[in-house]
């Protein structure tokens, strides 16, 4: 039997004396012997019996691009600095560290909830950026500074705490949750805010606030759960905070 119906079906894979009398090419090399190479090495094949990277394209193979230095970071416990509504801080934090868990446990900025802790509910919405982002899928490192001379100076996040101005005046759409009820337990309430308020603030620097609809502010809170159920609220508090015509009368 050919070799291909073996590997076509797995066989070859699956069964150690099949594999060694079909799986054997000219050069010698069996492929298990090849897993076994880039399994333990990495992305590195056995080709003519000299070790050279998986890279596509021949001219690429024989000329490989010098790596870029790579920085080592971690695993122990480091220093990073952090711009959070507008204040330059300082952390000690793991890699895996997400940013949602430093904002909460290490700069005390609990309005950032933590609900489903894996991208799906919104209760952790900040702004990176200034897009609304998920707290929790976000490593801490990728908005800390790089550090050192000419390094990466840090992404700026705003969370619930820096929607109000210096002064301590809510942000337009906090005054139309207010206005609105547009909460019940509130657990979902700081990033929905959060949502609603880049919209907002998206529209506004396009001029285009009176044009706000329903489906808008839908799509902006597609991504906030609220088992409370509060939608219809929220929508009614975007479209009256936009000045549109047929919001708030509920
Ligand atoms: S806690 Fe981040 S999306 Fe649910
Ligand atoms: S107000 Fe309770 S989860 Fe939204």
């Amino acid at each position: 039997m050919p070799a291909g119906a073996f590997s076509a079906c797995g066989l070859a894979l699956a069964c150690p004396m099949v594999a060694a009398m079909v799986d054997r090419d000219p050069s010698g090399v069996s492929r298990r012997d090849f897993l076994k190479q880039t399994g333990s090495g990495g992305a590195v094949g056995l080709l003519g019996g000299a070790a050279v990277p998986l890279a596509s394209g021949t001219a690429q193979a024989a000329n490989p691009a010098p790596a870029p230095a790579v920085t080592e970071l971690g695993p122990g416990v480091m220093p990073v600095s952090l711009l959070v509504n507008g204040k330059a801080v300082t952390a000690r934090v793991e890699p895996r560290d997400t940013l949602a868990v430093v904002l909460r446990e290490q700069l005390g900025l609990t309005g950032t909830k933590i609900g489903c802790d894996r991208g799906a509910c919104g209760a952790c919405t900040v702004w990176v950026d200034g897009q609304p982002t998920p707290a929790c899928m976000t490593l801490v490192l990728d908005v800390a500074g790089s550090g050192g001379k000419g390094g990466r100076p840090p992404r700026p996040v705003t969370t619930i705490e820096g929607l109000a101005s210096a002064a301590g005046k809510l942000h337009p759409v906090q005054q139309a949750f207010l206005a609105h009820d547009a909460m019940q337990c509130g657990f979902c309430t700081p990033g929905m805010v959060m949502s609603c308020a880049a919209l907002y603030e998206r529209r506004r620097a396009q001029g285009k606030l009176g044009s706000l609809d329903e489906a808008a502010v839908r799509e902006a809170i597609s991504g906030n759960l609220c088992r409370c159920g509060t939608y219809p609220h929220v929508v009614s508090a975007m479209l009256n905070t936009a000045g549109t015509p047929g919001g708030g009368s509920r």
